[in-house]
Formats: structure tokens, sequence, C-alpha cells
């Protein structure tokens, strides 16, 4: 049986079993972790295709990702986006010496981009994880600090690292793992773009 034949049946017995509504994420999580377990498809990986990931796209903006042997198996992934400006320098240093480091990342009078926050969290530790609003959080722990803000002048997490995509993700991966401390909903990591081609992450699960 070919992959393309055995995913196609496994779909159509689990879609029967676990129907789920727009927005039911633990549907999700349950139709996600019925196909990743499906005989088929365990069969199908007992020869020489194993199954790294099973992913579900269950909004434009929540993805669901499972990999069989790995913890946390099934991780929910949410999109956000925010706009900020900074500027890459090192003080004290002369404007064309930043310019020849950063490039136009050094503009003295800084500029902006739209980044697009990822925030993976481990969503299988029970019912009670079903009672935290992961977007009030994201919002009030994180974009309320960040959105339409100058990250070098107008908050405090860039006075002694610049504020590169790399040093946003650390920062907002701080920021949530203090955020989602003793939640029933585990942290797992973040991913900062800043354009579609540049990204930083803090997990490779995201
Ligand atoms: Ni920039």
């Amino acid at each position: 049986m070919s992959i393309d034949e055995a995913v196609r049946l496994t779909l159509q017995s689990a879609l029967a079993e676990h129907p789920c509504g727009e927005g039911d994420t633990w549907a999700h999580v349950a139709l996600l972790q019925r196909i990743a377990t499906d005989p088929l498809l365990r069969g199908l990986a007992r020869g020489s295709t194993t199954i790294q990931q099973v992913s579900l796209s269950a909004s434009p903006y929540t993805t669901l990702t499972m990999r069989p042997h790995t913890s946390p198996a099934v991780v929910l992934l949410r999109d956000y986006e925010f706009a900020a400006s900074h500027r890459l320098a090192v003080e004290g240093l002369p404007d064309e010496a930043n310019l020849a480091l950063f490039g136009k990342c050094s503009n003295p009078n800084g500029h902006g981009h739209n980044y697009r926050l990822r925030v993976a969290v481990d969503p299988g530790h029970g019912p009670d994880a079903l009672a935290v609003d992961l977007d009030a959080i994201v919002e009030s722990s994180v974009l309320q600090h960040l959105d339409h803000k100058h990250l070098n002048l107008d908050t405090p997490y860039f006075s002694d690292r610049l504020p590169s995509v790399e040093n946003i993700a650390i920062t907002i991966h701080e920021l949530m793992a203090a955020a989602l401390d003793g939640s029933p909903l585990s942290f797992v990591g973040v991913r900062v773009w800043e354009t579609d081609r540049t990204s930083a992450s803090t997990s490779d699960r995201v």
C-alpha cells in the first residue's frame, strides 16, 4: 500500500471517530493522536518508511504537530503578529562602523518590521489546560510590551542585548516561560520571524 493510500484510509476512519469543530483544540489533539497511532500507518512504518512527524493545520493560526517517539508527543503551535521598530548598533561606535557591522539595520533613527511570533505549548496535561487562555497570556505577557514599540527605547528588555531577531526570540521565550510557570499548559518554545526569510527559534519543535 502506498503512503498516500494509507493516509487517506486513516483520515477517513479517524475523522469519522473524531469529528471536530473549528476552535475545538482538544478534539484536534485527539484526532492527531488517533491518526499518528493508526495501525495502518504504524504498519506502513514497519517497512522502510518511518513516520517522523504528523502535522494538522486546525486554522490559519493554529497547527498541531505530533512526533510519535518524542516527548512531548503533541505540540500546539499558535501564531501572532506584532509591529515594532529597532536599531542594531554597538553603543559608542560611529555610525559608519555600525553600518559596516549591521548594514541597513543600524539606521540611526531605527526602522520597523512586522514580526510574526509562533508560540509552542504542550497541550497534553489534562482538562485543566482547557481553561488556560493562551491568547490572553501572550497578549498580556508579550504583545502589550512589544507591539507598536521601539524595542531599544520603549522596552526594558534590550538594554544589555541587541534587539536582533535571535535576542527577540530569547526575550519572548523568557517572558512566556515565566507567564506559563506552574500552568497546566507546558511551555515548549517560540519562533520569531523578522522577514519571511529570517527567523529564530528557541526549540526544534517550533
Ligand atoms: Ni531590522
